[in-house]
C-alpha cells in the first residue's frame, strides 16, 4: 500500500482540471469547470471540477472525490496504481518500500509489451507470418482488427522469443514468471507459445498481461493455450476486451459476456462493441465485481452445448450473490456468434441479439422442460431436479416461488408438496482441498516437494474426470499440453490418452470402464501397475466429486506449480554455473519474488 502521505502530496501537486480535461471536455464557468460526467449516462454537463479545492463532483450521480479517485474509477484500476500513474506525470519517484512491488509489476509489463511487439513483428515480417495471415483472413479477421487487437504470431522454432527477450535484457526468471518460457529437464529454455497465433490479453488498464495462442495449422494439441497465472496475470480477474469495451459498456449501460475471443470479434463486426469474453474459464466473483462497477444489465451468451449450459448455470449463480438476474442468449443450431455471422451476416447477428434476450432462469427452465414427457415418472423427476438446482442458486425467494409454481402447474403436482421436496434436498459437504493436505517436511528438496503437489492435484483431477466428461474436456482444453512436459507424468499421460479415446465414443464412464482402461495398459508379463494406480485414485476418499471448485483449484495449483518448478530449476542452474554475477543477479530477483509470493499467500 502506498502511504496516505504520498497520496496527499500527489493530489496537491496534480492539476486535476488538466487530468480530467484529458478525457472529458471541460468548459469554464466561474471558478470551476464543467463537463459530462463519465460515471453515469450524462446528457447535460453535471460534473464540476475545481482546481482550487482539488475535487470533482457530479451533482447528478453524486460521484465525487480527488484526482486519484477519478483516475482509478475512470480506468478501473486500484488507487495505488492510479497514484503511480499520477506520480509519473509529475516526475516523482515513489521511493516508498511499497513501490517495490509496483516496480516489479512495471518491469514485467515491459517484458510483456516487448513480447507483444515481437509477436506482432513476427506476424508481419516472416514467411510463417504470410501463412498465419492467410488463416486470419480466411476467418474474416481484417488487418484493421489485427492492428487494433495487436494480434501476433509465435514462431514454430523452439526459443526465438526467449532469445529476443534476452537481447532486450529481460531476465530469464521474469520470462519464466510470466509463463512465456519454461526450462526443460536438460536445463534448456524453450518458448511456451510455439506455432500459434497470439491474442494479447489486456488488464483493466489496457496493458498486456497475458497471451492466448491459437493453433492455425493441423495439430493434435489444444486449440488454445493461455499464459499461466503470474504476478500480473490473474485469469480469474480478467475478461478479454474489458478495457477496450469499458466506454461503450458505460454508454450503452450493458455488457454481453461471451466464451471466446472469436465471439467478441464477431460481435464487434455486428456493431456490438460491449462484448467481453471469459476465455473459457468459469466466471468469478472478481469478474463480476468489475462488471458491476460499470453496469447491472448483463447478458450471457454461451454456446448451446453442455459446456455452455454448465457455464450459464455457474454464471447465473455467481451473479445471484449480488442479487442480479442476468439475461441469456443462445444462438440456434449450436452455432457460436462467429459461426452465426459467417453463415448469416453481421446484420442478422445484430438482429438476433436485439430480439432474443431471455431471463436466464426462464431459459434454463425452458431447456429442462424440453425433455419432459407428461406422465413419465422418470422424466418428471429429472425435470424437477433440474429446476430445483437452478432456482436454488438464485437465492431469491421470488424466483424460487415463481418457478416452482410454474413447475407445479407443468407436472401437475401441488405447489406445497413441491416446496416440501425442495426443502429436503441435502447440501453437499465440502472436504479437503489438496492445499490443505499435511504440509511436507522442510527437509525434502524443493523440486520433489513441488512435484508431489502436482501429483496430488493430478489425482484429484483424474478422479473428477472419470465421472464427468465435461470436466475431462475442460481439463484437455487447459492442461492437454502440460502432460507432454515431464516424463514423471507418463502414467497420467497414458491413461488420459486412453480416456480421450473412450470419451470420443461414450458420454458416460464408470469405475469399471476406468479400471478396464488401466488394465489394458498393463503389459501381459508385467505386474498390474496401471491397475493399481487407477484403483488408488478411485479409492481416494479425500476427493469430493460434488465440489467443482476443488477441480478448478487443482487446475490452478498445477499451473502455479509448473512455474515454481521452472524457477527452481533456473535457480539450480544459476548456482551450478559458478558465475558470481549471474548468481547475485538471480539472488536479488529471487528475493523479490519470494516476497511477492509470500504476500499473495497470506
Ligand atoms: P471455443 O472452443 O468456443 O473457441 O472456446 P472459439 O472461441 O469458438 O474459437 P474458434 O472459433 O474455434 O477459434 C471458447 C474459449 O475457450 C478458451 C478460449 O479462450 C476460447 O476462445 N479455450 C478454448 C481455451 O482456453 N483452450 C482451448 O483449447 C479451447
Ligand atoms: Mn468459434
Amino acid at each position: 500500500m502506498i502511504s496516505q502521505n504520498i497520496k496527499k502530496q500527489i493530489v496537491e501537486q496534480t492539476n486535476i482540471v488538466e487530468v480530467v480535461g484529458e478525457v472529458v471536455k471541460l468548459t469554464k464557468k466561474g471558478s470551476s469547470y464543467f463537463g459530462l460526467c463519465p460515471f453515469h449516462n450524462d446528457k447535460h454537463p453535471s460534473m464540476s471540477v475545481s482546481e482550487k479545492v482539488k475535487m470533482f463532483n457530479c451533482f447528478s450521480c453524486n460521484t465525487k472525490g480527488n484526482v486519484i479517485y477519478f483516475v482509478s474509477r475512470y480506468n478501473n484500476i486500484s488507487e495505488d496504481q492510479a497514484t503511480i500513474i499520477l506520480a509519473k506525470r509529475l516526475g516523482i519517484e515513489i521511493s516508498d518500500a511499497s513501490s517495490k512491488e509496483a516496480l516489479k509489476e512495471e518491469r514485467l509489463l515491459k517484458v510483456m509489451n516487448d513480447a507483444t511487439n515481437f509477436y506482432e513483428f513476427y506476424l508481419h515480417n516472416t514467411e510463417e507470418g504470410v501463412k498465419a495471415k492467410a488463416y486470419l483472413t480466411s476467418r474474416g479477421i481484417t488487418d484493421e482488427i489485427i492492428k487494433d487487437l495487436r494480434i501476433g504470431l509465435a514462431s514454430s522454432e523452439s526459443n526465438l522469443l526467449n532469445q529476443a527477450l534476452k537481447k532486450n535484457n529481460h531476465s530469464e526468471l521474469d520470462q519464466v514468471e510470466l509463463g512465456l518460457v519454461k526450462i526443460d529437464n536438460k536445463d534448456q529454455a524453450y518458448d511456451v507459445f510455439r506455432n500459434r497465433i497470439i491474442f494479447p490479453i489486456e488488464n483493466n488498464n489496457g496493458q498486456v498481461v497475458g497471451f492466448s495462442g491459437r493453433i492455425y495449422t493441423k495439430s493434435d494439441q489444444a486449440k488454445y493455450i493461455n499464459s499461466s497465472e503470474s504476478a500480473i496475470f490473474h485469469k480469474g480477474q480478467i475478461l478479454y476486451n474489458f478495457h477496450k469495451a469499458t466506454p461503450t459498456i458505460r454508454s450503452n449501460d450493458k455488457i454481453i459476456i461471451f466464451e471466446g475471443f472469436m465471439d467478441v470479434i464477431a460481435a464487434k463486426k455486428a456493431q456490438i462493441p460491449y462484448g467481453v469474453a471469459t476465455m473459457g474459464t468459469a466466471l468469478t466473483q472478481e469478474h463480476v465485481k468489475n462488471i458491476l462497477s460499470l453496469t447491472k444489465n448483463i447478458v450471457l451468451c454461451f454456446d448451446g452445448d453442455s459446456a455452455g449450459i454448465h457455464a450459464m448455470k455457474r454464471s447465473a449463480f455467481v451473479f445471484a450473490n449480488y442479487h442480479i438476474i442476468p439475461k441469456a442468449i443462445v444462438l440456434p443450431n449450436n452455432l457460436d456468434p462467429d459461426e452465426y455471422l459467417k453463415a448469416y451476416g453481421s446484420q442478422a447477428l445484430n438482429n438476433y441479439f436485439s430480439q432474443n434476450e431471455k431471463n436466464v432462469y426462464q431459459w434454463l427452465y425452458d431447456l429442462a422442460k424440453k425433455d419432459f414427457i407428461k406422465g413419465d415418472l422418470e422424466s418428471v423427476e429429472r425435470f424437477k431436479k433440474e429446476v430445483f438446482e437452478c432456482v436454488r442458486c438464485s437465492k431469491e425467494n421470488t424466483i424460487i416461488e415463481h418457478f416452482i409454481k410454474m413447475l407445479a402447474s407443468d407436472i401437475e403436482i401441488s405447489f406445497e408438496s413441491l416446496m416440501n421436496d425442495f426443502g429436503k434436498i441435502a447440501n453437499f459437504q465440502p472436504t479437503l482441498k489438496p492445499d490443505d493436505l499435511p504440509k511436507n517436511r522442510v527437509t525434502t528438496p524443493k523440486e520433489v516437494r513441488i512435484k508431489r503437489k502436482i501429483f496430488i492435484a493430478y489425482d484429484v483431477l483424474l478422479k473428477h474426470m472419470v465421472y464427468s466428461k465435461l470436466k475431462f474436456i475442460e481439463f484437455m482444453d487447459k492442461m492437454g499440453d502440460e502432460l507432454y512436459i515431464d516424463s514423471s507424468l507418463t502414467t497420467y499421460f497414458e491413461i488420459i490418452k486412453k480416456m480421450e479415446v473412450f470419451y470420443a465414443e461414450n458420454e458416460l464412464m464408470d469405475e469399471q470402464d476406468f479400471l478396464n482402461i488401466a488394465k489394458s495398459l498393463d503389459l501381459p508379463n508385467k505386474t498390474n501397475d496401471y491397475y493399481v494406480f487407477a484403483k488408488r485414485i478411485l479409492d481416494n476418499k479425500m476427493i469430493n466429486l460434488n465440489d467443482s471448485d476443488e477441480f478448478e483449484q487443482c487446475l490452478n495449483t498445477i499451473q502455479k506449480c509448473w512455474s515454481d518448478l521452472s524457477k527452481t530449476r533456473l535457480y539450480n542452474k544459476a548456482l551450478s554455473s559458478g558465475n558470481i554475477e549471474d548468481i547475485q543477479k538471480f539472488e536479488s530477483l529471487r528475493k523479490e519474488n519470494v516476497k511477492v509470493m509470500s504476500k499473495e499467500e497470506k
